[in-house]
């Protein structure tokens, strides 16, 4: 497929990496193209990269994702642009954590809308399906790292969205019983508000390379 990337940071480079390994076409998008991260991507990824505004990578994406900061995730799909997100898969990586005041951050959460809904509400006809936000970013994508099974989470309103999502997820190495459908879009406020935990665990293991397995009785 051809996936949009949307985010230069950590988490954009990674994931875009691994889209290209694992037989995508990836464009990764920022606010103004030819950025040095950007271009770094390209040359890194090889062949099947490119890169562009957000725009640019939205509009040529036929499955989108979101890895820009979360306080600032509104403000990049909207120059992302409705209309090249509309009728499209949109995967939200992005956790609204406000550092502002130290650590641990505060999980932002406007009357208690996660982001992920509130991305659903200013973008209606994009199909938005939250995942992959409650783990470090090697872990989304090299998921067999860590020794026995492991959950990643989906949750959006559209079914064959969440479909698209977990064929990306498979092809990442995840097996498919360790995706596990959390519901709607709405489920996106608990997998946001998971990460204060993640936060602590980290402190506590001293590596971001964990996890959480759903076990479930039958
Ligand atoms: N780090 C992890 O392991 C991890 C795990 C789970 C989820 N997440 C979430 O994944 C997301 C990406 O994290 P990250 O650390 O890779 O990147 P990040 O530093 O949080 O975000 C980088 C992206 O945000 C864009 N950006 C910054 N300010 C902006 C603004 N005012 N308007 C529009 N776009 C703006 C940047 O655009 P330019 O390219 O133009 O600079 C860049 O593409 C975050 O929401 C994070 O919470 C991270």
């Amino acid at each position: 497929m051809r996936i949009a990337v949307l985010g230069t940071g950590m988490v954009g480079q990674s994931l875009g990496r691994r889209l290209v390994e694992t037989g995508h076409e990836v464009r990764m998008g920022s606010r103004s193209a030819g950025g040095e991260k950007a271009l770094a991507f390209v040359a890194e990824a090889g062949e099947g990269a490119s890169e562009g505004t957000f725009a640019d990578a939205a509009a040529w994406g036929e499955v989108v994702v979101n890895a820009t900061g979360g306080l600032v995730s509104l403000e990049a799909l909207a120059a992302a642009g409705e209309e090249n997100l509309a009728g499209k898969v949109l995967l939200d990586i992005s956790n609204p954590l406000d550092f502002s005041e130290g650590f641990p951050p505060k999980v932002v959460q406007p009357d208690g809308r996660s982001l992920g809904e509130q991305i659903q509400s200013a973008f209606p006809e994009a199909r938005v399906v939250k995942t992959l936000n409650t783990m470090n970013a090697d872990v989304m994508v090299h998921p067999r790292q860590l020794s026995g099974p492991h959950s990643v989470f989906v949750a959006g309103d559209d079914a064959d969205a969440k479909a698209v999502a977990r064929d990306v997820l498979v092809g990442f190495g995840w097996e498919a019983d360790e995706v596990v459908d959390a519901g709607g879009i709405a489920a996106a406020r608990g997998l946001e508000l998971y990460l204060p935990l993640w936060l602590s665990l980290m402190g506590s293991f001293g590596t971001p390379s964990f996890n959480v397995a759903v076990v479930r009785a039958g």
